[in-house]
């Protein structure tokens, strides 16, 4: 459902108090200075607020406390808007994707309770109800939450954010530098549609200034399929794209076993399956589209010019989802 993408800019934007997710994260991390120089109030809740960033001067910081809703709802009082990042890439100890949706769930109710007026919801491209896939379809059960909330909304779905803290075009510029070849799981063939953080945090931005109520995918202007993105990766760092092509189960045991030397979770399963299933592209309709191209312009950054720009640094450190938040 795509209610009036083409119109409702909110102008000028108010000046307002946002809540967002994740300040010292990743996509929060981008969104937090641009909220502040369009010159609205930023208050975020994290578990990991970073002393050394000097964001933390400059904007109020709170906790999740998901099982303390009163007290998320108290932290969230004076708010306008919730920009809502917070999601699990894969389940982790007592962490599973059930919990996030709760999670989720509880922080959607504490907004509403603390008068919040708009959610902004990051999603995923392609998220359904009827995935097998529990990253997708916990997705898809929270858009639905978000919907029947009674706030006004925005549900922004990206397929793969890049950026310097980025982690998978990262970790296959890592396994490029230091491995003779590449295995690619299946033809290869499936596409890839990525967001430049940049972008997606001002799709953000602008969504929590404007007051309709819509959802898009939130992707780059370019797609690529998983053998180009790989082999462009490579003639960035100056690397060979040795190619192999392996099932995917093979694929799939050898980054386990690469995940259990590097303490990590290289690639799940699920996302395997949504990357083979082609669901890291974008199926939107125009209008939808559109709007994206509206609000980015010429200015969306493509994935080209920024492996180019960043050619020095790109996968010379691994990148761990496990050393970052669990
Ligand atoms: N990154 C991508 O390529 C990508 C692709 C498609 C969709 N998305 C969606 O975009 C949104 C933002 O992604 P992001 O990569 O920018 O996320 P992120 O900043 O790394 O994390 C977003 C928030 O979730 C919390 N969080 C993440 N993992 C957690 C865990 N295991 N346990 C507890 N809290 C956790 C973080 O907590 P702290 O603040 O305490 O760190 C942060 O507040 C997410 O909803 C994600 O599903 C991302």
């Amino acid at each position: 459902m795509h209610q009036n993408v083409e119109c409702f800019w909110m102008t000028p934007p108010t000046l307002l108090e946002i809540a967002i997710t994740g300040a010292f994260s990743y996509t929060g991390k981008y969104l937090a200075p641009l909220l502040l120089a369009r010159g609205h109030k930023v208050l975020t809740l994290t578990n990991h607020p970073d002393s050394s960033n000097p964001l933390i001067h400059q904007i109020r910081v709170a906790p999740y406390r998901f099982d303390e809703p009163e007290k998320l709802a108290a932290s969230l009082a004076g708010c306008d808007v919730l920009v809502n990042t917070y999601w699990v890439r894969f389940p982790h100890g007592a962490m599973t994707f059930e919990r996030a949706v709760e999670n989720t769930r509880t922080l959607i109710n504490a907004a509403k309770s603390a008068g919040v007026r708009r959610i902004v919801h990051v999603s995923i491209a392609n998220a359904s109800l009827d995935s097998p896939l529990a990253y997708y379809s916990g997705k898809a059960r929270l858009e639905e939450a978000v919907r029947n909330s009674g706030l006004s909304f925005a549900i922004l779905r990206p397929t793969v954010i890049f950026g310097r803290e980025d982690i998978l075009i990262n970790n296959i510029a890592w396994f490029v530098r230091r491995f003779p070849f590449f295995a690619v799981p299946g033809d290869g063939r499936y596409g890839i549609q990525p967001i430049f953080v940049g972008d997606m945090a001002a799709l953000l931005a602008d969504a929590a200034e404007r007051t309709d109520d819509y959802a898009i995918d939130a992707v780059g202007p370019e797609a690529y399929s998983f053998n180009d993105l790989v082999a462009l990766i490579a003639k960035t760092i100056g690397r060979p794209a040795r190619i192999v092509h392996a099932p995917a189960p093979v694929a799939y045991v050898a980054t386990r076993a690469m995940g259990w030397f590097l303490r990590d979770t290289v690639l799940t399963w699920e996302e395997y399956r949504g990357l083979m299933d082609d669901l890291l592209v974008s199926r939107d309709i125009p209008a939808a589209t559109a709007l994206v191209a509206q609000s980015l312009g010429a200015s969306a950054k493509s994935l080209a010019m920024w492996l180019d720009e960043n050619r020095a640094t790109l996968g010379v450190h691994y990148a761990s989802e496990v050393a970052r938040h669990f």
